[in-house]
């Protein structure tokens, strides 16, 4: 499955505390922002960020963005005053909430029909708020199939890698980069792991932040391995990396242009043949039903991205 959903190359991180950047996120290119109350806002904080959030939802411009709160996690005693307040708030100019740390299909499904009460109460269409769920420690990423199967409104499943580094005890401070002592891709598995339980289920599949803000090549060059396996994208957490992360998890012009290429070259020689072709060739290349897939795929993310 190709889970080609929303665009969501870069899911721009913006504190719920802060006013002047609920403001400055509406201007910046990034696919999705996401309001966050989780880890970026201190407890103190929360009552008052939820309320900039909802007025930052309802009185802003986020045209062409996809608009997502991410909630505290349900080991809080914060996350259901979190969706109330904002759901009832705002819950018309919201598209999806994010769970942070989920550990099995239950929280989700909690969230499921909290949002389901919700929207009925205010007359909203029911269903249409989406979940993106963060796996963030093992729990979460033993159940990650079931997390991903567990609702309909699931959309994204992704990686948290600061946190799951601190609850697996990883001998590492610096997150998503390469560990020296150890001679492969420490985070190989995990993204795999979520990679196939979001393609099961035909879900997007979400790689989470790097904190060095200020090496953008860095960044790059993390984002290209999970962008290599198929990643949807990424999250931003400075504005200097949206339009990495935009490039990064678009597909290369050339690549895009020679899938386009086989979806003509393809449909034209077997419709030719009267449907009784299944392989042709493109130059010295073979294409059958199975690079036709792999083209549309190619395809598909390039006219999301507007190529
Ligand atoms: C994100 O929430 C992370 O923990 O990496
Ligand atoms: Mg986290």
């Amino acid at each position: 499955m190709t889970a080609v959903g929303r665009p969501r190359r870069s899911c721009l991180a913006v504190p719920g505390s802060s006013v002047k950047m609920l403001g400055k996120a509406q201007g910046l290119p990034a696919d999705q922002v996401f309001l966050d109350l989780e880890d970026a806002v201190a407890p103190l904080a929360k009552p008052d960020a939820r309320k900039n959030i909802v007025a930052a939802l309802n009185e802003g411009d986020w045209t062409g963005k996809t608009r997502v709160v991410r909630v505290n996690d349900l080991t809080t005693p914060w996350t259901y005053r979190d969706v109330i307040e904002v759901v009832e708030g705002a819950g018309a100019n919201l598209d999806c909430i994010m769970l942070p740390k989920v550990q099995n299909a239950e929280q989700v499904h909690w969230l499921d029909l909290l949002l389901t009460q919700i929207e009925r109460t205010l007359g909203l269409e029911v269903g249409r708020i989406g979940i993106e769920a963060q796996i963030e420690n093992a729990a979460g990423l033993v159940n990650v199939d079931a997390i991903a199967g567990a609702s309909p409104r699931v959309e994204t499943i992704i990686f948290g890698p600061a946190d799951f580094m601190a609850s697996i005890n990883m001998k590492s401070l610096v997150v998503g980069a390469l560990i020296p002592d150890y001679p492969g891709d420490p985070y190989h598995y995990i993204l795999m792991r979520i990679l196939m339980a979001a393609r099961m289920h035909d879900k997007q599949a979400i790689d989470g932040p790097f904190l060095q803000i200020r090496d953008v090549d860095a960044f790059r060059e993390v984002a290209k391995r999970s962008a290599a396996l198929g990643f949807d994208g990424k999250w931003v957490l400075h504005p200097g990396q949206i339009d990495a992360a935009n490039e990064v998890y678009s597909p290369a012009q050339a690549d895009y242009d020679h899938a386009e290429l086989i979806l003509d070259a393809y449909d034209y020689y077997t419709s030719e043949a009267g449907g009784k072709l299944g392989a042709v060739m493109l130059g010295d290349e073979m294409i059958d039903e199975a690079s036709r897939k792999m083209a549309l795929v190619i395809a598909a993310k390039g006219r999301a991205a507007g190529m």
